[in-house]
């Protein structure tokens, strides 16, 4: 849902914040280009050799009912399958991909990729947009244009525009694994700091996080009080409320909340077993799917599937079949699925239970909610409040949890 995320985001002018560059020489940014045309070939081998059961037994049992279906359908796994050895072309999207302007640089042994588009206005606002699991880079790259060209404030006329920063996060894509095995969102969270301060010389700026993101953008946001100088959310990393908790506070909902609170029960009795596996045997789903691209295509594709608005690839989504077979491209022939999902088990605090009486983050910086019906996890105004300095909360009636596509 590109278009009102980035006009959400446009308010953060609000605060006017100064944008000055500072170049900086410690480090040494290298331009980068995408190429992986020599590991198609054996995935497009493996796709066409895979072998899927025959429709009666699973389509006899199979349930389609959103967050509590039974997982990817068959019909819609083969679907996705034959359009990745037909039509979807991986020379195709590495070179619209690589229109973009992608750099790498060594942060702490990390080998940082990242796309930087820079808007030209002199008063442009940097940002930094993290993605999370199992998303890529690519689910924020819908929105450089309407961030970097012609953001619009809502309800004013000025134009805000933003130098746009989206790193894959460490062991996704094509940033390198973390180097240590206890390496946490807050770890990620000082080495994306430095990537905006010392390296792309940004004084102070913006970041918004969705999913993982939203766990190393707060704790940005909560580490970095004097460089990030306001946060956009549409995910929190704590455990969102049970509706009982809610109750007890007796907070009304609307019926679109009532929509999105369902979708986060749903979640947490019927959608959470690939967190459970993540978190606690990351080599097993890890190695098993390591070279597997129709296992990836499944495991990845259900969530992309499920997680986002069931209109989803029309009106303002471009989640199409597409998008979703660019995103696993990029897991299998980047190799990163294994420690993408370490990510799990290297957060154990990650999304940890709370009260929300004690994680107030330590900054007057702004923050800015946005609540998307179709999301994974809800949290009411007042849960988001506790959390930092809420000035925006909104609640759009269309989008799910990967917001920059569908
Ligand atoms: C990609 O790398 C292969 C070798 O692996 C090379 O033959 C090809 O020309 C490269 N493609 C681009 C667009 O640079
Ligand atoms: C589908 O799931 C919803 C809850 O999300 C439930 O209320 C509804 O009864 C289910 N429908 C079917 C046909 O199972
Ligand atoms: C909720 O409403 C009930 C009944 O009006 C009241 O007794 C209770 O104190 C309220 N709880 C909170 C947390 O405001
Ligand atoms: C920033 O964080 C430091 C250390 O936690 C704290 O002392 C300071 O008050 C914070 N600044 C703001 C503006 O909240």
């Amino acid at each position: 849902m590109p278009a009102p995320l980035a006009l959400l985001l446009a308010g953060l002018t609000l605060f006017g914040m100064p944008v000055d560059a500072v170049p900086t020489q410690r480090f040494q940014i290298k331009p980068f280009e995408i190429n992986l045309s020599e590991r198609v070939p054996h995935m497009l081998d493996l796709i066409r050799d895979t072998q899927l059961p025959s429709s009666e037994f699973v389509a006899a049992r199979e349930s389609t009912n959103g967050t509590l279906s039974t997982g990817i359908s068959l019909e819609t796994l083969k679907d996705l399958r034959e359009e990745w050895i037909t039509s979807f072309n991986w020379e195709e999207e590495q070179a619209s991909i690589n229109k973009l302007h992608h750099f790498t640089v060594n942060i702490e042994g990390i080998n940082v990729h990242f796309v930087h588009e820079i808007s030209g206005e002199p008063n442009a606002i940097p940002i930094i947009l993290l993605h999370g699991w199992p998303g890529t880079f690519l689910e924020i790259v819908p929105l450089i244009d309407l961030l970097a060209l012609k953001s619009q404030l809502e309800g004013e006329t000025a134009k805000t525009t933003f130098n746009v920063v989206i790193p894959s996060l460490p062991g996704f894509g094509f940033s390198s694994s973390p180097p240590t095995k206890a390496w946490d969102a807050k770890d990620s969270a000082r080495v994306f700091n430095k990537l905006m301060t010392q390296v792309l010389g940004y004084r102070r700026y913006a970041v918004h996080g969705t999913d993982w993101g939203s766990d190393i953008g707060y704790s940005m946001y909560d580490q970095f009080n004097t460089t990030v100088r306001a946060l956009h959310l549409n995910f929190l990393p704590f455990s969102p409320p049970t509706p009982a908790d809610i109750a007890a506070r007796n907070i009304t909902l609307s019926p679109g909340e009532v929509i999105a609170e369902q979708r986060g029960v749903d979640w947490e009795t019927g959608g959470n077993g690939y967190f459970v596996e993540q978190a606690t045997k990351p080599n097993t789903i890890g190695l098993a799917l390591y070279d597997n691209p129709v296992g990836q295509l499944a495991w990845i594709g259900e969530k992309f599937i499920i997680w986002s608005d069931p209109r989803q690839g029309t009106g303002p989504s471009v989640l199409t079949h597409k998008e979703i077979l660019r995103e696993v491209s990029v897991y299998y022939l980047a190799r990163s699925f294994v420690s993408s999902v370490y990510i799990y088990a290297q957060n154990p605090n990650g999304f940890v239970q709370t009260d929300y009486s004690n994680v107030k983050a330590r900054t007057d910086a702004p923050l800015l909610y946005t609540t998307f019906e179709y999301n994974i996890g809800f949290w009411p105004e007042q849960y988001v409040a506790a959390v930092g300095n809420l000035v925006s909360y909104k609640f759009r009636e269309f989008g799910g949890h990967f917001p920059g596509v569908g």
